[in-house]
């Protein structure tokens, strides 16, 4: 492989995968990203000078810009995504759109053209809520909200480009991510830039639901084994073992940055809110990688970049993410 396309890449996770790219491989990296609201160059200011980047602005869905993008292409890694669940809940459209048809659009694209590897960046949320034990690949699907019904949908049209045409797919089912750029509506970059304002952190129902957590950077890594690794045709977990409910994410932000759990607020639940998630991720393990880093180093890292770049929040922070947050939220820990 010479020239990959990344889809998304000015968002949270593909700004730090096109990083990764471009310090550890000699690729030739096309950024093909419609700049959404959570897109954001920014993310990627210390790259964008790099001879072997190339940033395209462009929509998933338009036929033309993809066809640009995955000119010469002989991977795509393919992260670009409406990728809120509450969002979703509130206005699905978008959801269905980009993720299904989009993703759609690059796989005809990548059937017409000579492609050796298309990832799929999917997510733990496809097998639905886990109430005991862990995910495992081969387990049925089973999405509970629009997000996850959209995610689920590309997973499985991806896998029937493999069977049907034998296009050299390769999915990952990554857990929840959190680290420096990630945008502030998802709970840690939230909680920590309204714990900096000592703002309210708003806990859903009892703050009970558990997710498992993974340091970006580890899950980029997952990523890149399975790009290199991974098997035509097969699925992979990059899940970081991290099993946190919200209230141990709540205290642990507040404990970091020395504010009190007074700021902690419980707040009507998420509608359809999936109580666990848990992956096991052993397959992708046996591929030579495996997370790096610590829960609590990594939390703290992520707080210290917040601390430093409150300019990039701050700047998110007002504007259309603040009418949005209201209309979402109404006034429970608005900025
Ligand atoms: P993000 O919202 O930060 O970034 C999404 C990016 O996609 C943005 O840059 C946006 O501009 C771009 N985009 C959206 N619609 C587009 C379109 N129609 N055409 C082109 N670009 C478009 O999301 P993220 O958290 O970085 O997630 C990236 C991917 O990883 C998503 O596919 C998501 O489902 C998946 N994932 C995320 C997590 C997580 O915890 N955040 C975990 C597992 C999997
Ligand atoms: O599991 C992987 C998924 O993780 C990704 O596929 C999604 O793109 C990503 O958004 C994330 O989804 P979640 O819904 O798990 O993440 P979120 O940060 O929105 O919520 C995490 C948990 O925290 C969940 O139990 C809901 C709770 N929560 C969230 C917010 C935003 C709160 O209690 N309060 C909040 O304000």
């Amino acid at each position: 492989m010479r020239k990959i396309l990344v889809t998304g890449g000015a968002g949270f996770i593909g700004s730090h995968f096109i990083r990764l790219l471009l310090t550890r491989y000699d690729y030739e990296v096309v950024n093909l990203d419609a700049l959404m609201y959570s897109g954001n160059l920014k993310n990627l200011s210390d790259v964008e000078g790099h001879g072997r980047y190339r940033f395209i602005h462009g929509d998933i869905r338009d036929e033309a810009a993809v066809g640009e993008a995955m000119a010469g292409a002989d991977a795509v890694v393919h992260f670009a995504a409406e990728s809120h669940v509450d969002r979703s809940i509130r206005e699905p459209d978008a959801f269905l759109q980009t993720n299904i048809i989009g993703t759609y659009r690059l796989l005809e694209a990548a059937r017409r053209g000579d492609i050796e590897r298309f990832l799929l960046v999917s997510t733990d949320e496809v097998y639905g809520q886990v109430l005991t034990g862990t995910s495992r690949e081969g387990d049925p699907l089973d999405p509970r909200s629009p997000y996850s019904a959209t995610k689920a949908s590309a997973d499985l049209l991806v896998r029937a480009y493999w069977t049907t045409y034998g296009l050299p797919v390769v999915t990952t089912r990554g857990s929840n991510n959190f680290g420096p750029n990630q945008y502030p509506e998802k709970i840690i970059p939230l909680f920590i830039t309204n714990a900096i304002d000592s703002l309210a952190l708003p806990l859903y129902n009892d703050g009970k639901a558990v997710r498992d957590y993974i340091y970006v950077t580890d899950h980029c890594e997952g990523i890149a084994a399975v790009l290199h690794r991974g098997q035509p045709g097969e699925v992979y977990n990059v899940g970081g073992g991290n099993l946190k409910n919200g209230i141990e994410i709540a205290t642990a932000i507040l404990r970091v940055l020395g504010k009190p759990e007074g700021l902690i607020t419980f707040v009507t639940d998420r509608p359809g809110h999936d109580l666990r998630y848990s992956l096991d991720s052993s397959k992708a393990q046996a591929l030579g990688w495996k997370p790096g880093h610590s829960f609590e180093t990594a939390l703290e890292s992520t707080v210290a970049w917040y601390r430093e770049n409150e300019g990039w929040w701050r700047e998110i922070k007002s504007g259309a993410y603040r009418d949005y947050y209201r209309k979402m939220y109404g006034e429970r820990g608005n900025p």
